[in-house]
C-alpha cells in the first residue's frame, strides 16, 4: 500500500512534514548545539535473533561483557539492545514493571553503561508486544519517562497487536485511517521520547507498511524498518537486499533505512553469504545490530563483523546509501559516494553456481568511470584495479566490496 497524496496533505495539519531538501538546515537551526542522534547508522547487538523470548538479566550482562572481550565495541558496536520479553505488568499507577527475568533494569544500564555502552529496550504503539507481553498504548509518556530514569538510550518500537486492536478493529475497511492511526501512534511515542528529556534513539519496527521512509522522519523516527522480519537464510536475505533499491534518497544522519538486524553467524549462511549480507547492509547505510552467539562466534565470523574498512563504508559521515546502479544476468552491482571524493562498488553473484569458470564481466561506464580505477578490496585487503569489462570470478552469494578512494 502507498501513501496517498490525501493523506499526506492530512498529515502536514498534524505533523509538520519535513521534506529532505528541508530536513538540515531545519534541524541545524533547532539543534545548533546537540549533536545529530544516529548521525551515522546505530551499531549494537540485540537480543531477539538469537535468544529469542530466552532473555534474561544475567544474557544482557554477559553480552556487554563479550561486547568488550570480543573487540566488537572497539570496532564500533555500542547498543546492547534487550527485544521483547522484559515487560512485566503495571501498577495501580499505570507504572510499567519488569518481570523476573529482569530484575532491576535501572541496575542493569548501569552496569552497560560501566562498559562504556548503551541499553536499548523493545515496546509498541498496541496494548501487546509481539510476544504478547504488555506495550506501550495509553501510557506512551509513562514509559518514555520510564525508560529516561532508568537509563535507556534505544527504543525499538514494534506495531504488533496495534494493527489487529486498533487499525483493523477501529477502520476495518479504510486503508487510509489504518495509516492515519498507525501514524499517530509513532508520532506520539517520538514525541514522547522528546519530552522525557534524554537522548533516546527511536526505532520504528512495523515492517516497512505504508512507506515509512516517507514518514518517519518528520515524527523523529531515527530508523524504520523497510522489510518484514529477517531470517538467516539467503532467500530472506537476498530478498530484503532487492527491496532495499529505490529508498537511497530517504536516508541520511539523523535518519536511516533499517533491511533488518544482522543474521551474520546464525543459521546455515556460508561465509561468502555470511560476506554478502554484511558487505550489503555496509553499501546500505543499514544499523548494524548483530544478533549472533558471541561467546561461540567463529573467528571468521568475527572477521567479518569486525571488519574496519567494511564497517567504514556504513559508518561513513556523508549517509549516502548506496543505490542498485544495474543487475545484469545474477548480477548486482550497488555504489554508494563516500565521503572525500571516494566510492564504493559491491558486485554481488546472485548465481547459484555461478564461479570461476565462467567469471562475470564489470561495466565500468556503467558506473560512470572511465578508464582503470585502483582500489582496495575490502576482503583480500589487497590492493586491486578494476578495468572495464575485467573478468571477476566470484563464488556463489560473494561480493566483491571495492573502495575507490579517487574515482575517474
Ligand atoms: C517482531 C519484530 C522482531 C522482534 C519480534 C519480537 O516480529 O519484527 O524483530 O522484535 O517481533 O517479538
Amino acid at each position: 500500500m502507498r501513501i496517498s497524496k490525501a493523506f499526506l496533505l492530512a498529515s502536514f495539519v498534524v505533523v509538520p512534514m519535513v521534506t529532505m531538501a528541508q530536513a538540515p538546515s531545519a534541524s541545524k537551526a533547532k539543534h545548533a548545539a546537540a549533536p545529530i542522534l544516529a548521525a551515522t547508522p546505530p551499531m549494537g547487538w540485540n537480543s531477539w535473533n538469537f535468544f529469542a523470548r530466552n532473555v534474561n538479566d544475567q544474557d544482557i550482562r554477559n553480552a556487554a561483557d563479550q561486547m568488550v572481550s570480543t573487540g566488537m565495541k572497539d570496532a564500533g558496536y555500542i547498543y546492547i539492545n534487550i527485544d521483547d520479553t522484559w515487560e512485566g505488568d503495571r501498577d495501580a499507577s499505570g507504572v510499567l514493571h519488569t518481570n523476573s527475568k529482569f530484575p532491576d533494569m535501572k541496575a542493569l544500564a548501569d552496569y552497560v553503561h560501566s562498559k562504556g555502552l548503551k541499553l536499548g529496550i523493545y515496546s509498541g504503539p498496541g496494548t501487546k508486544t509481539c510476544a504478547g507481553f504488555a506495550a506501550s498504548m495509553d501510557h506512551e509518556a509513562q514509559d518514555a519517562q520510564l525508560y529516561a530514569s532508568w537509563g535507556i538510550d534505544y527504543l525499538k518500537y514494534d506495531l504488533c497487536s496495534f494493527r489487529r486492536d486498533v487499525m483493523a478493529a477501529k477502520a476495518p475497511n479504510d486503508k487510509a485511517e489504518q495509516m492515519r492511526l498507525m501514524v499517530a501512534a509513532y508520532e506520539k511515542m517520538g514525541k514522547a521520547l522528546k519530552d522525557a528529556g534524554r537522548p533516546i534513539v527511536f526505532s520504528l519496527c512495523q515492517y516497512g507498511w505504508d512507506a515509512p521512509w516517507e514518514w518517519a522522519p518528520a515524527l523523529g523516527g531515527n530508523l524504520w524498518r523497510t522489510t518484514g522480519d529477517v531470517q538467516a537464510n539467503w532467500g530472506s536475505i537476498y530478498d530484503i537486499i532487492n527491496q532495499q533499491a529505490g529508498l537511497a534518497k530517504y536516508a541520511g544522519p539523523g535518519h536511516w533505512n533499517d533491511p533488518d538486524m544482522l543474521e551474520v553467524g546464525n543459521g546455515r549462511l556460508t561465509l561468502p553469504e555470511n560476506r554478502s549480507h554484511f558487505s550489503l547492509w555496509a553499501m546500505l547505510a543499514a544499523p548494524l545490530l548483530a544478533g549472533n552467539d558471541l561467546p561461540n562466534m567463529k573467528p571468521e565470523i568475527k572477521a567479518i563483523l569486525t571488519n574496519a574498512d567494511v564497517i567504514a563504508i556504513d559508518q561513513d559521515k556523508l549517509g549516502q546509501q548506496a543505490t542498485r546502479v544495474y543487475s545484469e544476468g545474477e548480477v548486482d552491482v550497488w555504489s554508494r559516494h563516500l565521503s572525500g571524493g571516494a566510492m564504493a562498488i559491491a558486485v554481488l553473484n546472485a548465481g547459484y553456481d555461478r564461479v570461476a569458470t565462467h567469471p562475470i564481466h564489470l561495466s565500468l561506464a556503467k558506473l560512470g568511470l572511465h578508464g582503470p580505477q585502483k582500489g582496495k578490496d575490502l576482503w583480500s585487503g589487497k590492493d586491486v584495479t578494476l578495468t572495464d569489462n575485467m573478468p571477476i570470478e566470484l563464488e556463489s552469494h560473494d561480493t566483491l566490496l571495492v573502495r575507490i578512494a579517487t574515482p575517474k
